[in-house]
């Protein structure tokens, strides 16, 4: 950790930039964003499609890496960290749940909640036990042994949370969870993070168009122009 920077949150982006070049096009998604999120907080990021949302969302989440700036979580400077230490600080500290579910639909509902587990190298069986702990919490006792592509797209959401919840991250992100499925089956995937965010363990971080779930939130931070406003 950098000796003169005082840590005051959780997490702590510091004027991050990222732009992307197409063909002799360069545009540039995030100018200077900078951000902080408080250990246990629930932060909405809204912004128009296009706007970067994802793009920041992938930063904050140690999955792409900005062009300049500097990502504190936890007190840890991820830029400083090498590309193995990021994938190890990723996988023990951080969650992510996406739009498209991306469960693997070879593997039945079990082994894919047990998957972050067992790239960590843990015990088989206390992965099972906890997995089937995760999927009986989000409803899906009953599924254990489907394959993904034979669940609804709900069920194969609430998997993937599971999924997420797996090796109990301190970060919690999600790219528009609610966004491919219908009201009455999204409000039960935002009641799950509500009872996440209640137990006050988890700091979420939830990419979302709805100003409606939005209001779910503790705060809205909103993208535009690549910057962020509330
Ligand atoms: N890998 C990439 N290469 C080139 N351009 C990219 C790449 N990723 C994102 N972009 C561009 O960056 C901009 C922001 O994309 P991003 O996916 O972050 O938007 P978003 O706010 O998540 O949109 P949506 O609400 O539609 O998901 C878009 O113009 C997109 O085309
Ligand atoms: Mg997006």
């Amino acid at each position: 950790m950098n000796e003169n920077h005082e840590i005051h949150a959780f997490l702590e982006a510091e004027k991050i930039a990222k732009s992307f070049q197409i063909g002799s096009h360069r545009i540039e998604v995030l100018k200077q964003v900078s951000v902080m999120v408080n250990a246990g907080e629930w932060v909405a990021l809204l912004g128009a499609s296009g706007s970067g949302k994802t793009t920041l969302l992938d930063i904050l989440g140690t999955i792409s890496r900005p062009d300049s700036g500097t990502l504190y979580i936890g007190g840890q400077n991820i830029s400083r960290l090498s590309a193995r230490e990021t994938v190890s600080f990723r996988r023990k500290n951080i969650g992510f749940v996406f739009q498209a579910y991306h469960m693997l639909p070879e593997l039945n509902i079990l082994e894919n909640v047990m998957l972050p587990a067992m790239l960590e190298h843990q015990s088989r069986a206390e992965a099972v036990q906890k997995a089937e702990m995760l999927l009986e919490r989000v409803g899906l006792a009953h599924r254990i042994k489907h394959r993904a592509n034979e669940l609804s797209g709900g069920e194969q959401q609430r998997a993937a949370i599971a999924r997420a919840l797996m090796n109990t991250p301190s970060l919690l992100l999600a790219d528009e969870p609610t966004g491919n499925l219908d009201s009455v089956t999204g409000n039960g995937i935002l009641d799950l993070f509500k009872e996440i965010h209640a137990e006050g363990k988890t700091t979420i971080i939830m990419v979302t168009h709805d100003r409606k779930v939005a209001d779910l939130a503790d705060r809205a931070v909103a993208l535009q122009d690549g910057s962020l406003c509330c």
